[in-house]
């Protein structure tokens, strides 16, 4: 005889909820679901149901998020996956095959150049890059078999801005798709798609969740990237295994409830704290796209905000909450500068509640060499701040005690 065991499925009356909904979505983190049938397990693996089976193949937390991203996004369809180098995987594996050319910004995050240069040249994809900034370096780079243009909206650190209307013109006449990081902008900020990019991902791991604890992916496509390829994706991330946990997509769902209110403050922050830095005299530059005089002001104005019907959006246009400055002197006053803003912790990542700092040219650049690095603005006392929510004045001051010491 089989051992009875407590049934606490939830299929389980005892377990039922007795008709209340709650306010915020349960958190389902069941590896495998029960099926009733082979024919229903049929339909639901081959998705001509609705249903879960397997939590790699989809899970309920995974949609409901999704659901937001693709929201967020105005998106046909938006997957979400385990971090954000996932979510670029799960695209450029599904738009890419053997024998295919993709063309990379030259300011793109290094993990992606090193996906899509060093791993994709083992199957037979070619790769290369070229200032996203010059147009005519764009149009010269395209080769008969270009498939695909990735770029950033914005780029770290000297914070660029991508005119993707004009990217997606170029890859669209080329016969290619234009996959946009959004990652520094976040949907608050910008929308890709509604400027003619195919694919957008972001990194939640960063000011998408906004509170530091955890990785995730998302990957949106809009109506115009062919059904094909949008089922594709699905398989890619189920089969490649870039599926996200249920507690992860629980936890970003919360923190995409006060994704606007968090980019608004902390951009205005942002721009606030840049134009007080202008006049500091132990800085060479202050680097942020709401500042008029940064090259990329005014096409920054007209792209970001553009889509953006919230009704937490700010009144005035949002230029994110990444600023960067160059201090005066040699390379030690970064670690001095480092050591005395010690209210900033040296924190290489980005987009967390509190501000943090980052040295690209020791962290995030530093597989470049200076001569490169220095071509793309990149500086051995090039400092990126990620400004967090705390007051202004706080973060200024605790900026100010990094500046004190520094020779020049
Ligand atoms: C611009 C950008 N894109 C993608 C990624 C990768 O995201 P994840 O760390 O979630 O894989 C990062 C990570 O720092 C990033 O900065």
């Amino acid at each position: 005889m089989r051992p009875q065991t407590r049934d606490l499925s939830p299929r389980n009356p005892e377990m039922s909820l007795y008709g209340s909904r709650p306010s915020r979505s349960p958190i389902y983190p069941a590896a495998v679901y029960h099926c009733d049938s082979p024919e229903q397990a049929e339909l639901r693996l081959s998705g001509k149901e609705p249903g879960y089976v397997y939590q790699r193949d989809k899970h309920p937390n995974a949609q409901l998020l999704g659901e937001k991203c693709r929201q967020l996004h105005q998106a046909e369809v938006a997957y979400v996956t385990s971090s954000g180098m996932a979510a670029i995987s799960t695209a450029t594996i599904s738009c890419l095959a053997q024998g295919d050319h993709v063309l990379l910004s030259n300011r793109l995050y290094g993990q992606t150049c090193v996906l899509l240069e060093r791993e994709f040249s083992r199957i037979g994809i070619e790769a290369s890059q070229v200032d996203f900034l010059n147009e005519a370096e764009v149009e010269s780079g395209i080769r008969t078999n270009t498939r695909m243009m990735i770029v950033e909206t914005i780029s770290n650190p000297t914070l660029r801005i991508a005119d993707i209307a004009k990217l997606a013109n170029i890859a669209h006449s080329a016969g290619a798709r234009l996959l946009v990081d959004n990652t520094f902008a976040s949907p608050a900020v910008c929308q890709p798609l509604l400027l003619g990019a195919d694919l957008v991902i972001e990194s939640m791991s960063k000011i998408m969740n906004g509170h530091g604890d955890l990785m995730l992916g998302c990957l949106c496509a809009s109506q115009q990237c062919d059904p094909e390829i949008r089922d594709r994706l699905a398989s890619v991330l189920a089969v490649w295994g870039f599926a996200s946990s249920p507690m992860d997509c629980w936890l970003a769902e919360r923190g995409l409830l006060s994704l606007f209110p968090r980019v608004a403050t902390a951009s205005q922050t942002a721009l606030w704290l840049a134009e007080e830095l202008l006049s500091a005299p132990q800085l060479k530059e202050v680097i942020y796209p709401g500042l008029p005089s940064h090259p990329d002001h005014d096409l920054a104005v007209a792209e970001f905000n553009a889509g953006v019907a919230d009704p937490h959006s700010a009144p005035q246009p949002m230029f994110g909450h990444m600023l960067t400055f160059r201090l005066r002197g040699g390379p030690e006053n970064a670690s001095r500068f480092i050591q005395s803003a010690r209210e900033i912790p040296f924190c290489p990542s980005l987009g967390e509640t509190m501000t943090t700092l980052s040295h690209p040219a020791s962290t995030s650049h530093r597989s470049m060499t200076a001569e490169v690095r220095e071509n793309l603005g990149i500086f051995p006392t090039t400092i990126r701040l990620s400004v967090g929510l705390e007051s202004p004045d706080f973060i200024l001051q605790a900026i100010r005690k990094g500046l004190v010491d520094l020779d020049f």
